[in-house]
């Protein structure tokens, strides 16, 4: 099959390697906009939960009535959870989801380059990692570009389109398309670190950390300015929370080693709370407290 017919038709492949927080809200977009979606993880229960996940979005959208439950089944049917790396054999288009760390990134990149067809397209949901040197351990720079969700994937519009410094033209266009036919909206933005979401939002975040660890006001304190006072959704804590602790200080660690410039150091308040365990939603607890998660 062509690649190019990736934009024309729903019955192409999508391999999404990470069915994490990320990974299973692309492959649930992916899902809904009519591909078959191969899901891989390490393991059968990170993809068996991610396979939940989806499930569960997916009835929530039928509760919504976004899709009948009649097309719920059928996505439901296309997808396919995998722990074989082989199985992405058939895939068009391969995104790549897995933690926010270049080793591990270009380790999965890596691996994936022998079992996938010469044509695929290959891109990574980074937020902050260069493409350049992604693609470069990828193996294919032509065919290699940013795909850059937001969470929660499902309901997000944006995605950021990044080119590294060898990828085709066509490259970008294809990955334009899919994020359009996913319903969400793409802006192209050029690989420097952090690109331009993260670049802005990750120094609020990190300033807000450093404003509780001053004692400027306390979390709710601190949101509730963000919140009424400029509008934001969330409060800069809560957001942490949402991406999660980790998340925030390996990408303020990416600007921070990038542009080696002290503005970017992580707040050591996060730094405790990550080496704690405390990583926000996820694990129960981060600037507040959730619960069993
Ligand atoms: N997962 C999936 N869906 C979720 C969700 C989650 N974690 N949280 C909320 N939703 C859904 C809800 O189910 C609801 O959908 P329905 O239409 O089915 O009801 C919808 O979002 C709206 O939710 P609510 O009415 O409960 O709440 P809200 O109006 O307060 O909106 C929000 C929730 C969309 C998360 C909103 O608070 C918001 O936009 N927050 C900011 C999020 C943001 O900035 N995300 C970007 C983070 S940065 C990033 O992802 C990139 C990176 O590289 C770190």
């Amino acid at each position: 099959m062509e690649t190019d017919q990736i934009v024309k038709s729903p019955n192409h492949t999508i391999g999404v390697v990470g069915a994490g927080q990320m990974g299973h809200g692309i492959a649930q977009v992916m899902l809904r906009a009519g591909y078959t979606v191969i899901l891989l993880d390490a393991t059968k229960f990170l993809v068996d939960a991610g396979a939940k996940r989806i499930a569960k979005g997916l009835a929530r959208d039928v509760e919504k009535e976004r899709v009948t439950a009649a097309q719920r089944d059928q996505a439901l049917a296309r997808l396919k959870p995998t722990i074989e790396p082989a199985d992405f054999a058939e895939a068009d288009f391969v995104i790549e989801a897995v933690t926010e760390k270049f080793e591990v990134k270009a380790a999965v990149l890596g691996s994936l380059e022998a079992h996938c067809r010469a044509d695929a397209i290959f891109a990574s949901n980074t937020s902050s990692i260069s493409i350049t040197r992604l693609a470069a351990a990828a193996g294919r720079p032509t065919k290699f570009v940013g795909l850059h969700f937001f969470n929660p994937v499902p309901v997000m519009k944006l995605v950021e389109v990044i080119p590294g410094l060898q990828t085709a033209p066509e490259t970008v266009e294809k990955a334009v398309a899919l994020a359009t036919s996913g319903g969400k909206t793409p802006v192209r933005v050029n690989d420097f670190p952090g690109f331009v979401s993260n670049r802005v939002l990750m120094p609020m975040i990190n300033e807000a950390i450093f404003s509780l660890m001053e004692g400027v006001a306390d979390a709710a304190g601190i949101d509730n300015v963000m919140k009424l006072g400029m509008n934001h959704p969330m409060g800069p804590l809560e957001l942490a929370d949402l991406i999660g602790l980790d998340v925030c200080r390996d990408i303020m660690l990416v600007l921070y080693e990038s542009f080696r410039d002290s503005k970017y150091r992580p707040c050591p308040l996060l730094e405790k709370m990550v080496a704690a365990g405390w990583l926000g939603r996820k694990t129960g607890r981060g600037f507040y407290e959730y619960g069993k998660q």
